[in-house]
């Protein structure tokens, strides 16, 4: 008995043992085989990622991530620092007033959340060798200055500082050479209470003064300078938010769009600032699309006396031409758009007379006698 009892004993046990070896074997191979199903789909989940990319993101990210009018994204100090959720939600909310659209459905933008799940699992696999990008210095620029300028401050000191009814000229070299860059600074931040002069500091970023800064140091050197204009890509920027759902950029570039346009333009900006506040987006989308098919729209009377002053000489005054060739009617112009033309006036043409205007008229001037020469061709 007591044999047989053991005898029991050692085939139970090693059946168990069996037992044991083939469930752990079964269940390697189980985990094995999930652990292959989940890379399959994350696989899955990387190629449907980078079609959303290609798609949406790499126009202003690059194509390799490496970064353009938005941030570089394969950068390894960001995605280090970087978790999947904080990820997510950017892609999917956006950042308010900057480029960064939404994305999410909820937000009325183009992708599901499986979308931008997808999209976050293709940016994330950039980490195994992704370079580290230094962002680029802060430069101050005199030509971001000379924006922020006409934007703020033209309205009382005149055209390129040149002083209006209540103010002095502030773009004069030799009252410049006299006033520190500390006290200038200081009027812009703290004003000039005592003579009606407003305070800016909370208005305008450090940075956004410091390009003032580089304004006013320019000035004092006796240089003019233009301010970039990019109402253009205002306008361009203004019809993407709206095809992706988002008014609130899209309003925030137009505003930025409508300081000192010539008013043609700021009457057509205004009427559809107005749409998009009465929530009339389809119709504020459609004038911004008949606006940048015309862009440069100016104004023909102030092109008018521009003719005069540049143009007169050589194209006769009504533009029946002289050295010039005749304008009105021209059919030059008739068959250009307005794009083509300000091309034609920034080259000029090569090896003749009609040379290049890109250094003696700025961006709305062009615009405005583009406007002007049309009024010739009816
Ligand atoms: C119209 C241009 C534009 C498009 C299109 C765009 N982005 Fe951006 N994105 C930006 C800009 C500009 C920023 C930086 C915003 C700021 O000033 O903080 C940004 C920021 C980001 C950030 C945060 C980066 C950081 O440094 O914190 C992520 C992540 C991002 N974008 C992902 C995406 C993805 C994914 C897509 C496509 C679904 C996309 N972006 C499409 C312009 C764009
Ligand atoms: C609401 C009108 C107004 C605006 C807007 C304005 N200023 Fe002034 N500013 C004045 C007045 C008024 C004075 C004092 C009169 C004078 O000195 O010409 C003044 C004075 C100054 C002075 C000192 C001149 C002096 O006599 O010492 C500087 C520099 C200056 N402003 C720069 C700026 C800059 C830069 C901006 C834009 C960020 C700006 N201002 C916006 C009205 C304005
Ligand atoms: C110094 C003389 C001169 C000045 C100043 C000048 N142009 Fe011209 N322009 C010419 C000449 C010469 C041509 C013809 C070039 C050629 O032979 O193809 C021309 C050609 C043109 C044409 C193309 C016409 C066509 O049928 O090909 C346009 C449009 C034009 N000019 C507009 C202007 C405007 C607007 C201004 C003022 C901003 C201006 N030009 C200033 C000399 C001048």
């Amino acid at each position: 008995m007591n044999e047989s009892y053991r005898h029991y004993l050692w085939s139970g046990l090693g059946l168990s043992f069996l037992v044991m070896v083939v469930l752990a074997y079964v269940g390697v191979r189980q985990a094995r085989w999930m652990a292959q199903a989940a890379q399959d789909l994350d696989l899955e989940r990387v190629q449907k990622g980078r079609v959303v990319y290609v798609q949406q993101c790499a126009g202003c990210h690059g194509l390799q991530g490496q970064g353009g009018t938005g941030p570089a994204l394969r950068d390894r100090t960001l995605l280090a620092n970087t978790p999947e959720g904080v990820l997510f939600s950017v892609i999917r909310s956006g950042i308010p007033n900057r480029l960064m659209p939404t994305w999410g459905v909820e937000y009325g933008g183009p992708l599901t959340d499986e979308d931008i799940r997808s999209v976050v699992s293709f940016i994330r696999q950039w980490e195994k060798n992704a370079t580290v990008v230094t962002a680029e210095p802060f430069v101050p620029s005199p030509e971001r200055g000379a924006l922020i300028y006409a934007a703020a401050c033209e309205i009382c000191h005149g055209v390129d500082g040149a002083g209006a009814d209540e103010t002095r000229a502030i773009n004069d070299p030799f009252w410049l050479q006299a006033q520190s860059d500390e006290r200038i600074q200081s009027i812009m931040r703290f004003g000039y209470p005592e003579k009606g002069m407003p305070a800016w500091g909370d208005v305008l970023s450090p940075d956004q003064r410091a390009d003032l800064g580089a304004l006013f140091t320019a000035w004092r050197k006796g240089e003019r300078v233009q301010a970039v204009n990019n109402r253009a890509e205002l306008l361009a920027g203004a019809i993407f938010s709206l095809e992706n759902g988002d008014e609130q950029s899209a309003r925030v570039r137009i505003e930025r769009a409508v300081y000192g346009v010539p008013s043609a333009v700021g009457q057509i900006l205004e009427k559809i600032l107005l749409d998009l506040r009465a929530g009339n987006s389809q119709s504020a989308l459609d004038a911004l699309r008949t606006l940048q098919a015309d862009w440069p729209v100016g104004d023909a009377g102030l092109g008018a006396s521009l003719f005069v002053q540049h143009c007169k000489t050589c194209h006769g005054v009504d533009g029946e031409g002289g050295l010039g060739k005749q304008l009105q009617p021209n059919e030059f112009v008739q068959e250009n758009t307005n794009a083509k033309l300000a091309e034609f006036f920034r080259t000029g043409r090569a090896g003749t007379a009609m040379v290049s205007f890109s250094n003696r008229l700025k961006e709305d001037e062009i615009g405005n006698l583009i406007a002007f020469l049309r009024t010739w061709q009816k």
